[in-house]
């Protein structure tokens, strides 16, 4: 008797897993990848690539307290163990790469060591660029 109901109860769960696929109320999922609907075995044209501001010039702000504006590329790569901005912007580097050391409210002590709450740098600092592809629409306003 035991094995005829584990059994049961066996059928009951694999019939739980299986029900969402069983469903044919549902509307087919339309899933469509970054390269839009070309076929996997067609290779189609990349996508122009943006061009960045001046090398080497920072991009004037437009309010107090603005996060600056990113010149640059900004897809650096930031880790637990590695911040890419910081090879450029940290204190003592900054001076050698011409670039702008980091704020002193990005920092805890005299010799410029990173504020955890300023680690993520592009959560606030984005790239200016003179893209030739279309981009996801913004509203935003200072006023
Ligand atoms: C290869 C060196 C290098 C790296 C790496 C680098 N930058 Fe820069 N960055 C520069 C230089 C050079 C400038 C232009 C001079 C300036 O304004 O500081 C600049 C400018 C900036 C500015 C404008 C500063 C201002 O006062 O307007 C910001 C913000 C900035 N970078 C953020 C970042 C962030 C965030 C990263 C990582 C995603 C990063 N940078 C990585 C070299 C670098
Ligand atoms: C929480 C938001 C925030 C984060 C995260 C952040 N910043 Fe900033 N950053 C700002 C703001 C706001 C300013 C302008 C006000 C100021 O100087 O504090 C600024 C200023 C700067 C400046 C210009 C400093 C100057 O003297 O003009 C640089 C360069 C910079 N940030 C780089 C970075 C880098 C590199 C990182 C990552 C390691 C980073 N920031 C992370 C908000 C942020």
């Amino acid at each position: 008797m035991k094995k005829v109901l584990t059994l049961a109860a066996l059928l009951v769960a694999i019939a739980g897993c299986s029900g969402q696929q069983a469903s044919r109320n549902n509307e087919p999922v339309n899933v469509q990848s970054l390269a839009g609907n070309t076929p996997i075995t067609e290779v189609r044209p990349a996508d122009a690539l943006p061009s960045y501001p001046t090398r080497g010039k920072a991009i004037e702000r437009n309010y107090i307290e603005q996060p600056p504006l990113i010149p640059h590329k900004d897809d650096y790569s930031i880790t637990m163990s590695k911040n890419g901005c910081m090879n450029c912007h940290s204190w003592d580097k900054a001076e050698r790469m011409k670039a702008t050391p980091v704020a002193k409210s990005h920092t805890l002590d005299a010799k410029g060591t990173l504020n955890g709450q300023n680690y993520f740098c592009t959560q606030c600092h984005v790239a200016q660029a003179e893209n030739k592809s279309e981009l996801v629409e913004n509203t935003f306003s200072t006023n």
